[in-house]
């Protein structure tokens, strides 16, 4: 039966260009899942947008004396560039800023209060005299209150990943200009997060078994705290408008509308389905993101949407490790890293750093890119393993049988070909399944594994001594079923290596496209109808040799440049 799948990728704050790291913590697993569930037959929509509003931005905005909007409109356009060089199948990749989304936070934050899960109260806020503002979220540092880290901003710890309250960060003072800042009485919109913790301590016992360990375990760190209230407004011209009377010169806090940003670009790119997936509740809703990202949208998250009573809540939380470089973290100003603006003017196929980015997905835990293990990969797996089968089948069938005209009713099939084909199907079920449980490196892993075995199986079938000793029909059958091996092995990769499964899927000289809708019903089938004419054979993946590697570690390594002109 066809699901309705809503998939997002976590909305990046627009205040740099994404490196390496960024798409493998959330756009690419996000984009596989999504393409899956295209080609399994699923109704799915994949949205994604910037985070325009926030501190980000602005603090950008205070340092280049660039104005913010325009930082936005340019890094967003940059974003987006990239985001389709690495063929990320966005449906929708929207904006916070877009009208629609006003009128999204709004109305859902009015719900909230009218369930009496907010209430304003005048506070102490911090203030710089020497800036003349207030000092949100990243405008405001200190001393994490949690774990000591002394960069910490007054939202969340980098270090930890807490979720920081102003007033608990110790030694606090602007991020602008070092100076201590003073404290001002201010009136802001409170959301009861206590009253929404038995709600959301049941939502999360029922997701015990559905969510992976690491992110029920983040989840439940802050849950046995205990919610506090939380301040959802700020002191800032750039966000979303309160509406509440009389605090109409505030604007929401940034991570109470960007979470609401899921619901607003799937009713900008669907209305229906946006009716059924996030109002009738008729559908699952996945969320992809990195690991700091887990407390918002496993925990914040839902105890909006229990105040808000009028929408579904997330199926699943697929949280993603860190991406390390050669063992060290990423740091632009280093140029340590893989960049990701250096893409759109290189050759580097895209389907191998795809590849290779699946092989190494931070699943369970942080994982490194390694230069010398992408070459690797590339050339032993990519070219050696899985491209070198169809290669070595469609050359074969090329040059011997152009139109392989086997007889199907009279093949007898041996113990070794039955053997490949029971496991062809037990493999393609696993892998299946996989998907479905949002493993994709085990699933991608999976399938270079099985392209081992069909390379072994055409090993010791040797078709070409057959063809020499004249034993025509026996060769037949061997490429025949070399040949349903190759759209398995295409289906089942396609999700991973969009471009490259096409190209086979012309050579192969099969219908339609390798990742059309319904597609996967062929995985592991052998029903390819007879009288099958191939196609010219073309390498499918390019080797990586020592001075093109070297090419491509200079060429990655330049972050892009702010240039605002
Ligand atoms: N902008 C945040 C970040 O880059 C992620 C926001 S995800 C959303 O860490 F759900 F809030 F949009
Ligand atoms: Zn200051």
């Amino acid at each position: 039966m066809k699901e309705k799948i809503l998939i997002t990728s976590a909305l990046p704050y627009i205040n740099n260009v994404p490196h390496i790291g960024h798409i493998i913590g959330s756009h690419l697993p996000a984009d596989i899942f999504a393409r899956f569930h295209r080609t399994y037959g699923d109704d799915v929509v994949f949205i994604g947008g910037a985070d325009e509003h926030g501190t980000p931005a602005v603090v950008l905005s205070k340092q280049t004396g660039v104005p913010v909007k325009k930082i936005v409109d340019t890094l967003k356009a940059e974003h987006k560039k990239v985001y389709d060089k690495l063929n990320i199948s966005y449906d929708n990749f929207s904006g916070t800023s877009i009208p629609m989304h006003v009128e999204i936070t709004q109305d859902f934050a009015n719900k909230m209060n009218e369930n009496g899960y907010i209430h304003t109260d005048t506070v102490e806020q911090y203030y710089c005299e020497n800036c003349q503002m207030f000092l949100p979220d990243r405008f405001l540092r200190g001393t994490c209150p949690k774990c000591g880290y002394d960069d910490c901003d007054a939202d969340q710890c980098e270090k930890c990943y807490s979720v920081i309250n102003a007033y608990d960060l110790i030694n606090p003072h602007c991020y602008n200009c070092g100076g201590k800042p003073i404290i001002k009485k201010s009136t802001h919109l409170f959301f009861d997060m206590p009253k929404a913790q038995k709600a959301v301590d049941e939502y999360l016992e029922s997701k015990k078994d559905i969510f992976k360990p690491y992110v029920y375990a983040e989840a439940k760190r802050w849950m046995t705290e205990g919610l506090k209230s939380r301040c959802i407004t700020r002191d800032m011209e750039w966000g979303v408008p309160v509406n509440y009377p009389g605090l109409e010169d505030k604007v929401f806090y940034v991570w109470f509308e960007a979470l609401l940003g899921y619901v607003t670009f799937t009713k900008q790119y669907d209305e229906n389905f946006y009716e059924e997936v996030w109002k009738k509740r008729n559908g699952k809703i996945y969320h992809f993101l990195g690991k700091d990202n887990i407390p918002f949208h496993a925990v914040f998250f839902p105890a909006m949407l229990v105040g808000n009573g009028e929408h579904n809540f997330p199926y699943d939380i697929a949280g993603y490790n860190f991406l390390n470089y050669e063992g060290k973290k990423f740091s632009k100003s280093k140029r340590i890293g893989v960049f990701c603006t250096p893409l759109l003017t290189s050759d580097l196929e895209v389907d191998a750093l795809r590849g290779y980015l699946t092989n190494i997905l931070p699943e369970t835990k942080d994982s490194d890119w390694k230069w010398e293990e992408f070459k690797n990969f590339v050339n032993s797996e990519l070219v050696g393993k899985y491209g070198n089968f169809f290669n070595r089948t469609i050359n074969l069938l090329n040059k011997n049988f152009p139109t392989l005209d086997v007889d199907i009713d009279t093949i007898t099939l041996d113990e070794e070909d039955k053997d490949i084909l029971q496991k062809l199907k037990d493999e393609a079920d696993k892998i299946t399944d996989l998907y479905k449980n949002i493993k994709l490196r085990d699933a991608f892993r999976s399938i270079m594994l099985l392209s081992i075995d069909a390379n072994t199986y055409l090993e010791h079938k040797a078709p070409w001594n057959l063809i020499k000793e004249g034993k025509l029909d026996e060769a037949k059958k061997v490429l025949y079923i070399c040949l349903n091996i190759c759209r398995t092995l295409a289906i089942l990769a396609s999700p991973v290596l969009p471009e490259k499964t096409q190209e086979v899927w012309e050579q192969l000289n099969l219908e339609g496209q390798a990742n059309q809708p319904d597609n996967w019903a062929k995985v592991g089938k052998v029903d390819i109808a007879i009288n099958h004419k191939i196609n010219e054979p073309k390498p499918l993946f390019r080797r990586i040799d020592d001075d093109y590697l070297e090419s491509l570690k200079e060429h990655f390594s330049i972050p892009y440049e702010l240039n605002f002109d």
